[in-house]
């Protein structure tokens, strides 16, 4: 598939049909997720890969407890998926990572970070397995892990403490139907005009 159609193609599946994944899809998936761009080449993440029957229902009983007898619209929609993964950050691996001599600074102070880059290499190398999921014909998900449900999440799966989990990620075939949306309807994609600030930024509002 041509690059630009990928990343034009590529949205969100909430509904998904429980045939199985070719596991070599996902494989590709996971190659080209550690493809991904990382600060000081850290590589600070991980990926916790859900893709038997089991394993997956165990991911959503952490993740929605009793919300699994009485699904709605979108649980319904998403649990099908075949495959689950789980992308981690590790924010001591950049901390320590930074404190090595070809670097900067020796101390781990938290404060010399702009933002946490280790969150946005775990969301680049996601978004190779999003993309990926379009190239081999598959719907896919990412979303977020309730903050209240972080917890059982890391003890089913023994996810250690240095990482986090970023999110989620679904990997299946999408269903005819529907499922549900994401953000409200009425919100459209903006236009380059709005987003985009040429030498100086302008403000529109
Ligand atoms: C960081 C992040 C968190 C998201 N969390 C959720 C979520 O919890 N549930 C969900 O259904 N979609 C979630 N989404 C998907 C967004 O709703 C979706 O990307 C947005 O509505 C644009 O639609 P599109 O990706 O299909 O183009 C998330 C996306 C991102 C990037």
């Amino acid at each position: 598939m041509e690059f630009a159609d990928v990343v034009r193609r590529r949205k969100m599946v909430r509904s998904y049909t429980d045939e199985p994944v070719d596991p070599a899809a996902v494989e590709r998936a996971l190659a080209h997720a550690v493809r991904a761009p990382s600060a000081g080449f850290s590589q600070g993440w991980g990926f916790l890969v859900l893709d038997t029957p089991d394993d997956v229902r165990r991911f959503w009983v952490a993740t929605v407890k009793d919300e699994i007898d009485d699904p709605d619209e979108w649980l319904t929609g998403m649990m099908p998926a075949p495959v689950v993964i789980v992308p981690c950050s590790s924010k001591a691996a950049y901390l320590g990572r930074y404190a090595e001599p070809d670097k900067g600074w020796s101390d781990q102070d938290e404060a010399r970070w702009p933002v946490p880059f280790w969150h946005m290499d775990a969301a680049m190398a996601s978004l190779l397995i999003l993309q990926t999921a379009v190239d081999e014909d598959l719907g896919s998900c990412f979303f977020g892990i309730p903050p209240e449900s972080e917890a059982a999440v890391r003890e089913e799966f023994s996810i250690p403490v240095v990482f986090d989990p970023v999110g989620a990620i679904t990997i299946g075939h999408p269903a005819t139907t529907v499922g549900a949306k994401g953000s409200p309807s009425r919100r459209r994609r903006k236009d380059l005009e709005e987003v985009v600030h040429r030498g100086r930024w302008t403000t529109t509002d």
